[in-house]
């Protein structure tokens, strides 16, 4: 099937040698096509340039964007999109002044989801997930990764993963899974802590592994949660299974976490609240994607990662929404994007290039998503009428997205 797009005010994210990441400077280059045309064939873009050079304009669907501009569709690359339930409680106790941490260890935060994924279906997980997946093609996402990790038993991680393979085998999007086996310590095990380290190896991975069901392993590496030891476990025993590692590092404290995931080659690290110069130096000449959750520095209320510095030092920034009930409850990526200039002073070019290709690669698809280049994956939207890229951010809170393709198909 072929189908043009025709009238494009602005093809942005446009690249011609396509890269897997953009890192230090590059990070400011966007490319971009003014008076455009994108044509798709069979689910993949096939050619684009100016409408004046649109010669062949025959195709099976004409749209036409009517003057609104065309992106490459979001990739939300750290999502725990599929829970039970809501936390609005607890953060009514956040504004009253207990921490994030305080709440974990009287029982609440993690294993409050834990619980309520525990007793929920495996159909009611999937229909809520569904719903909040449908929601963020609503706002511009193209892909999406999303973590186990409120599961606590084995048996309710494999039922989060299978739910994550259904949702893979049903929606449009692209997605990535991952097994967040070590996401907190079940009240059971506080105080020997290694035992659930040794569920997680013994039983968790391989599970999840024969079953096929997880394509990446993450734990959460920080003050009050797993140690750098016991990460080097799980990780070291994922790595047998062929899981590679992206973890959550770094967001409560200067953990170790960064310089761990570098150690096991993660394809990203993500949080970063806590980065010094130790860590940018850990990170430069890696191949671990520094990836920042602006949502939760944003509803923790949290010190901002030096995303700036992370740039100046030659490092490539990625940004995800960490969609989950309890320090990120959003599925907009249009809001990401935002905060990216707003609280990290990144530029709309910087902060549009961490919300799309590199937020692509910290999830493994910047080969073929991520930017409009020929032979990717026709994911993009197009927006309402707008004056220029640089009022994506710039007006925040609105959605912006007026239609969405997939695959090269509209949905
Ligand atoms: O990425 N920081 C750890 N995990 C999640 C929060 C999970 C929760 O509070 O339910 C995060 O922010
Ligand atoms: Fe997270």
């Amino acid at each position: 099937m072929r189908t043009i797009v025709k009238n494009i005010k602005e093809l942005v994210g446009v690249e011609y040698a396509p890269k897997l990441r953009k890192q230090g400077k590059e990070m400011a280059v966007l490319e971009t096509i003014k008076d455009a045309y994108l044509l798709v064939e069979d689910g993949k873009i096939k050619a684009f340039g100016e409408m004046k050079d649109l010669k062949d304009d025959n195709a099976d669907v004409v749209v036409d964007a009517k003057g609104g501009m065309v992106f490459p569709s979001f990739c939300d690359s750290h999502t725990h999109l599929v829970y039970a339930g809501s936390r609005e409680i607890e953060y009514c106790d956040k504004i009253r002044g207990l921490s994030y941490e305080e709440i974990a260890m009287r029982g609440g935060g993690i294993l409050n989801s834990a619980k309520r994924v525990q007793e929920a279906s495996e159909q009611e997980l999937y229909d809520d997930a569904m719903g909040r997946l449908e929601q963020m093609i609503g706002f511009g996402s193209g892909a999406v990764e999303i973590k186990s990790g409120y599961g606590m038993t084995t048996e309710a991680e494999l039922k989060m993963l299978r739910v994550i393979r259904r949702l893979k085998e049903n929606s449009p999007l692209t997605i990535k899974s991952t097994l967040l086996g070590a996401h907190g310590i079940p009240m059971e095990y506080r105080g020997r802590q290694e035992a659930f380290v040794d569920l997680v190896i013994d039983e968790m991975i391989p599970q999840a592994a024969a079953e096929g069901l997880a394509d990446y392993i993450d734990v959460f590496t920080d003050q009050g949660f797993f140690t750098v030891e016991d990460t080097d476990r799980m990780l070291d025993a994922g790595a047998k299974y062929g899981l590679r590692a992206k973890i959550h590092a770094n967001e409560l404290a200067y953990s170790g976490g960064i310089q761990c995931a570098v150690r096991h080659n993660a394809l990203s690290c993500d949080h970063l609240e806590y980065t010094s110069d130790a860590e940018i130096e850990a990170l430069l000449g890696s191949e671990t994607m520094p990836t920042v959750l602006p949502g939760a520095a944003f509803f923790l209320n949290m010190v901002h990662a030096p995303v700036r510095k992370m740039m100046d030092a030659g490092l490539g920034v990625a940004m995800a929404s960490d969609c989950n009930p309890g320090s990120s409850p959003s599925t907009n990526m249009q809001l990401i994007l935002s905060m990216a200039c707003i609280n990290y002073r990144m530029l709309p070019e910087e902060a549009i290039n961490a919300v799309t290709l590199n937020s692509g690669y910290a999830m493994g698809v910047s080969d073929q998503l991520g930017s409009i280049a020929v032979g990717k994956k026709a994911n993009f939207y197009i927006t309402k009428p707008i004056p220029s890229y640089e009022y994506m951010p710039y007006a925040y809170g609105e959605n912006k997205v007026a239609r969405k393709f997939l695959n090269g198909v509209e949905v």
